[in-house]
């Protein structure tokens, strides 16, 4: 056991280092499971920042299309406050160094992504945005001394003294070892969401829901767990994870077709291809279902420029042996985004004393049950100040030495196997359409995993958090934004409100659930 006077940040994602500079001169140990930059979801985002930047803009207007965008259950008050301050946080990002594009007058260069009133998104390099961003802020960091970050960790599990958290258990990230308590005056969760507990996702490897589901083995309360987001156009090119090809392709005209060359999405939405994200994406699996072979058409629309704006499109394609300029980017939908996690409020405090969340972690109620186009790495950006501020309000400035970790012999790393199962058994019943049935059988599956490998916590943090997606939306008996039940395929106005949840009563869903589960294989489900 350890005991620190800094303040612990499990992740090192975008809400995590900007929380730790935040935090500074207050001693912050971060705790991060790759070399700084590596394996956060946020390096990865390819949009960009939505803020309301053009004079012809608003935070108003931002913030009614993100209540619209997510389908009856967003706070207003949560839009209204994260829409106000969005601006000041791009001035921020920008002092620090942040190359945003500039248009020749030195006005922000805005990309416009599905179901946004108006160009929004303030975008690095095209296609760079998360990463050009990490590295700004991994810069600043490298400069701030009082932030100490162990890379390389994991964290697996929260200690706690009736409803207050004292610390966490960290172990080895890279090889099997026993697990290091970290005692510390605060903790803030920022470690990512849940998309890698599909098979099918846009999520670095690393990201399978662990921090959500060891706040809710804590005893935390959880928020809207079967809002998922599937992003419509995964490469489909046979890679795990697949990687994004950016809604601003099609914000910049780009097409959706099928392999007969048909234009399927103007069937579907006045807006055809910039139609909310949840709609194009069941759009897109209806196309891959039928094996119509959906795919993204930049040709008409960027021609040869797709290869200098868009870089990491042009990179994925290259590596594919796709000539996008040529021909037609086969896509996919892949679980991108979990609009639920650890309830948190505007200041991101959790329903326990000593435990704070920023970030996809998190359910602040902005993203309801379908999250506005890049309104993702903004949500980060407010909560971790707003955490970062909460946190240095409650607690003395104090210095603090730095901690030396020496991880004991013994632990194990997850099941190889049950990890494909769970994931394959989440995309298969838990994932764009869902049924009864399916969901039954899946939490009779995640129940029998959790039992198998009771002796993990890791897992049992994934297991926890499928338990809670899975369970929600078996309770959920409508369908609402990206929660489709081919079953309960309208909305119910009654249900037009958040689920909160503690794990305990998703744990008895599943033990009924499992009880009447049908047999179903990864290809058929009784109906
Ligand atoms: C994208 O670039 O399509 C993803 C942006 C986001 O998920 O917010």
């Amino acid at each position: 056991m350890i005991r620190t006077d800094r303040i612990v940040i499990v992740g090192a994602g975008l809400g995590a280092l900007y929380a730790a500079l935040e935090l500074a001169p207050r001693p912050v140990l971060m705790i991060s499971p790759e070399a700084l930059g590596d394996g956060a979801s946020s390096a990865w985002a390819q949009g960009g920042v939505a803020a309301a930047m053009a004079a012809s803009d608003s935070p108003e207007s931002h913030a009614a299309d993100t209540v619209k965008a997510g389908a009856g259950t967003v706070d207003a008050e949560v839009a209204a406050m994260v829409t106000r301050v969005a601006r000041d946080h791009i001035l921020d990002l920008t002092s620090l160094g942040t190359p945003f594009d500039r248009d020749p007058e030195g006005g922000y260069v805005m990309s416009r992504e599905a179901a946004h009133s108006a160009a929004r998104v303030v975008r690095v390099q095209g296609d760079q945005a998360g990463r050009q961003i990490m590295e700004t802020l991994i810069a600043a960091l490298r400069d701030t001394p009082s932030v100490q970050v162990i890379e390389g960790a994991l964290a697996t599990r929260l200690e706690s003294e009736g409803d207050r958290v004292t610390g966490v258990w960290i172990t080895s990230a890279h090889a099997p070892s026993g697990e290091v308590l970290i005692e510390a005056p605060a903790v803030l969760l920022a470690g990512g969401g849940s998309g890698g507990l599909y098979a099918h996702t846009t999520n670095p490897p690393r990201i399978r829901g662990q921090v959500i589901g060891m706040a809710a083995r804590a005893g935390a309360l959880m928020a809207d767990p079967e809002f998922v987001q599937f992003h419509p156009t995964g490469f489909d090119i046979g890679e795990d994870p697949a990687p994004l090809a950016t809604e601003a392709l099609r914000g910049e005209g780009a097409t959706l077709i099928n392999k007969a060359g048909e234009r399927f999405m103007l069937n579907v939405h006045p807006d055809a291809e910039l139609a909310p994200r949840d709609i194009v994406a069941r759009a897109i699996f209806a196309e891959t279902q039928a094996g119509n072979r959906p795919m993204l058409d930049t040709r008409a629309a960027l021609g040869a420029q797709v290869l200098t704006l868009f870089p990491s499109v042009a990179e994925t394609c290259a590596r594919a042996g796709i000539d996008p300029v040529a021909d037609p980017i086969p896509v996919a939908v892949a679980a991108h985004y979990h609009m639920g996690g650890v309830a948190a409020d505007q200041a991101g405090r959790t329903s326990l004393q000593g435990l704070w969340v920023c970030g996809e972690a998190s359910s602040t109620g902005l993203h309801g049950a379908n999250r506005l186009a890049s309104n993702g790495l903004l949500e980060a950006l407010v909560y971790a100040r707003n955490a970062a501020g909460d946190i240095a309000g409650t607690l003395p400035l104090t210095e603090a030495a730095p901690v030396t970790i020496r991880f004991p012999d013994g632990g194990s790393i997850p099941d190889p196997d049950a990890v494909a199962l769970l994931r394959q058994t989440m995309t298969t019943h838990v994932g764009v359409r869902r049924t009864a049935n399916g969901l039954k059988s899946a939490l009779a599956t995640i129940a029998r995993l959790e039992a198998d490998h009771a002796d993990d916590p890791s897992f049992l943090n994934m297991t926890a958090t499928a338990t809670l997606i899975a369970a929600a939306a078996l309770t959920r008996e409508e369908s609402r934004g990206g929660h489709w039940r081919d079953d309960f395929p309208e909305p119910n106005p009654d249900l037009a409100h958040r689920s909160l949840i503690h794990l305990p009563d998703a744990l008895a869903i599943r033990t009924a659930a499992a009880k009447d589960a049908p047999q179903c294989s990864m290809l058929n489900c009784p109906t």
